[in-house]
């Protein structure tokens, strides 16, 4: 069976993109079964930089790329990075999105502004594209389907519906301006236009590209930790990034998926409020950041960076039945004289644990407990062999490995494609 998970293993920006870049090469499908255009990756080929929010990166490759059921499609920024493709001579006809999937409409951007600024302190920090009031219309019954773009008459009733309910909470609560039905309808019509050709069947093409014996890979967007049933909630996003999810959000048969790769930064870094027990205070945050440019690929938001945390990990190997991990950005951690490795969380009462603790006030204050590991004072980026790395890197590499008792099959030294090590061969790791 060879369809294979890639899922974030901290709280998302792990560098999935490359990954899953780098692994397409042998791939046939790429897909996408979860999130928006929340946040984005980034993916250097050949020196070229290329952000994308709503593309699973496959698309670079030239595979089939799909965007599953699970997803919610926001088809104004969907456009807008097919004709950046496009005008860099790059195919989008490869793109299969699901008429299952949900459709971000221009009152889900409202709503998601105008819910944070009313939490004020309490906010979530979401990155405010919709995504969150789009699932929660989702699981009222209220969302608009991309198959519904296929029917003008159909479309066009269903706008009418939800305005008539949007409209009252956007005057009334928020003080903001309502939506026109025209002039929603007209815009998501020329929308349609466009994305009709990409509409398919994707749960039966993914089910029969796995039978064929076809490489699949299952993409999860931004990490475990933000998973809305087991991440850090309320500080999470709308939908289930965790490996579980992969066979409700394409729509095939958790049987199908034999393989489960991790994504996880050498350190951790987030975007958002919500608790972060290794982050770091003081000047070694700011130097990681710059480092790292631990920035939003889209939003430019400052990401909060720590120290790696092995109790988080530990708990993504659980969640997700993880198999391997992929290990990134080892070069950035390459100036720092030692190395803090969160291996088990000190609680209130002064207990010690190295699980995920299962309520949330132990979480808010429990404090990290650090092994120090020794730095390796030598830039990474001309290694092309793990076996070449300083002795102390390949230390830090088993440590997380004999901790997480998961290979780490693959390691990344630099931003490019060409700089992700593997310890058995790409297509060793697939098979
Ligand atoms: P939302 O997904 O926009 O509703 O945001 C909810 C939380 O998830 C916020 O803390 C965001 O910063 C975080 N988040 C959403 N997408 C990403 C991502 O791609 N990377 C990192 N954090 C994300």
């Amino acid at each position: 069976m060879p369809a294979t998970v890639i899922v974030g293993a901290q709280w998302g920006d792990e560098g999935k993109g490359k990954i899953v870049d780098l692994l397409a090469q042998s791939s046939d499908v790429v897909c996408r079964y979860q999130g928006g255009p929340n946040a984005g990756h980034t993916v250097i080929v050949g020196g070229e930089t290329f952000k994308f929010r709503h593309l699973p990166s496959g698309i670079l490759s030239g595979k089939v790329s799909v965007l599953g059921a699970g997803c919610v499609v926001d088809p104004e920024v969907l456009l807008e990075e097919i004709d950046g493709l496009e005008e860099r001579g790059i195919s989008s006809d490869p793109l299969k999105i699901s008429g299952n999937a949900h459709l971000i409409m221009p009152w889900h951007i409202a709503l998601d502004g105008a819910g944070e600024k009313r939490l004020g302190k309490l906010q979530i920090g979401t990155t405010r594209r919709g995504i969150g009031p789009a699932y929660a219309d989702k699981a009222a019954r209220l969302g608009i389907r991309v198959q519904d773009l296929l029917d003008a008459k159909i479309l066009r009733q269903k706008i009418e519906t939800a305005l008539a309910e949007k409209n009252i909470w956007l005057e009334r609560v928020y003080e903001l301006e309502p939506f026109e039905l025209e002039d929603v309808a007209s815009r998501y019509e020329g929308f349609a236009q466009r994305l009709r050709p990409f509409v398919a069947d994707t749960s039966l093409l993914v089910d029969e590209a796995i039978r064929d014996g076809r490489n699949v890979l299952l993409e999860g967007a931004q990490g475990t930790l933000l998973d809305l049933d087991h991440g850090t909630y309320p500080f999470v996003t709308s939908s289930n990034p965790i490996a579980g999810a992969a066979a409700t959000g394409i729509g095939i048969g958790p049987t199908r998926i034999d393989r489960v790769m991790g994504v996880a930064k050498a350190y951790v870094t987030r975007v958002g409020e919500g608790p972060f027990p290794t982050e770091i205070v003081g000047p070694d945050q700011e130097r990681l950041r710059e480092l790292g440019g631990e920035y939003g690929t889209v939003t430019g938001r400052q990401r909060r960076c720590g120290w790696l945390d092995l109790v988080g990990l530990r708990y993504a190997v659980r969640l997700n039945g993880m198999t391997s991990l992929a290990l990134t950005k080892l070069d950035v951690l390459s100036s720092f004289a030692e190395l803090p490795v969160c291996v088990r969380y000190r609680l209130r009462d002064g207990t010690e644990t190295d699980e995920f603790p299962a309520h949330q006030s132990d979480f808010h204050h429990c404090e990290p407990v650090y092994e120090t590991l020794p730095g390796w004072h030598e830039p990474l980026d001309a290694i092309d062999d793990v076996a070449t790395l300083p002795q102390a890197a390949r230390d830090y590499v088993d440590f997380v490995e004999e901790r997480l008792g998961v290979e780490v099959c693959l390691i990344g030294t630099g931003a490019s494609r060409e700089r992700v090590l593997s310890r058995r061969g790409v297509e060793a790791v697939l098979s």
